[in-house]
């Protein structure tokens, strides 16, 4: 009797353990089907923020390189008229670092860069040389439109920009391949290891650079 009720009871578990087993798949299934349905639908919504938030950022990048942009050619404009590009070399020392770091606030920081610099401060990373690199050969092969480039890392959500600086007629004065002699003497003594003359009218001089970072911004 007590073997019977042994191997009875032993058959009753094999068995619920059984059907709990067949439950669980099916339930896992359900569960698995449920999460890939909700994973994709939260990735697209996902998708659609990052989208929104990358179009947000890039706008705000544009303003923030055009109010650098317009900021330094009023000054150098002024310091120009008023005691000639000598001076206006001067002025590009004394304002463009701190015009940039008045602009760089709320996780932005804002500034210029170039594959030949004037100011070793400025020297591109990684990033920023191939991304000049791209310009020049688009400019090379009359992409027209604005150049432009961004990049969002998807751990730190750090979002970067670059917009593309041509070389004008009025910068061949200081950057261009025959800067008058005072001038050139006015850039080495200010910035002895310049190599930011020779540029081309028409040919890449640099670019305005920004980095949001979602840390600083709190
Ligand atoms: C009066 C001389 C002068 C003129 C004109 C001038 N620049 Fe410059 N430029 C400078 C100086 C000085 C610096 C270094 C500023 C600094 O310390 O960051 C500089 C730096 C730059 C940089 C930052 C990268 C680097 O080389 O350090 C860019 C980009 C640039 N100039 C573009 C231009 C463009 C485009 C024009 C024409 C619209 C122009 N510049 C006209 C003197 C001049």
């Amino acid at each position: 009797m007590k073997n019977e009720v042994k191997v009875l009871s032993e058959k009753c578990d094999k068995q619920t353990s059984h059907s709990n087993k067949l439950n669980l798949a099916n339930l896992s299934k359900y569960i698995c089907f449920a999460l890939v349905g909700f994973s994709s639908i939260a990735s697209a919504v996902q998708q659609t923020t990052t989208d929104l938030n990358e179009q947000d950022k890039r706008n705000e990048a544009r303003a923030h390189a055009k109010e650098l942009g317009s900021n330094l050619k009023t000054r150098l404009q002024e310091a120009i008229k008023r005691g000639g590009l000598e001076a206006g070399v001067e002025e590009c020392k004394l304002v463009a670092e701190p015009i940039a770091h008045s602009l760089s606030k709320e996780g932005w920081t804002v500034g210029r860069t170039a594959l030949r610099v004037r100011n070793p401060n400025n020297k591109p990373d990684d990033w920023e040389t191939a991304q000049l690199i791209k310009f020049a050969e688009q400019l090379s092969e009359n992409v027209t439109g604005p150049l432009e480039a961004t990049h969002v890392d998807g751990k730190t959500g750090e979002f970067r920009y670059m917009k593309a600086i041509t070389t004008g007629q009025v910068c061949t004065a200081c950057h261009g391949e025959q800067v008058a002699p005072s001038v050139l003497s006015a850039i080495k003594k200010a910035y002895p290891e310049d190599e930011a003359t020779g540029f081309k009218p028409g040919s890449l001089r640099g670019a305005f650079t920004l980095r949001y970072s979602p840390t600083d911004a709190e």
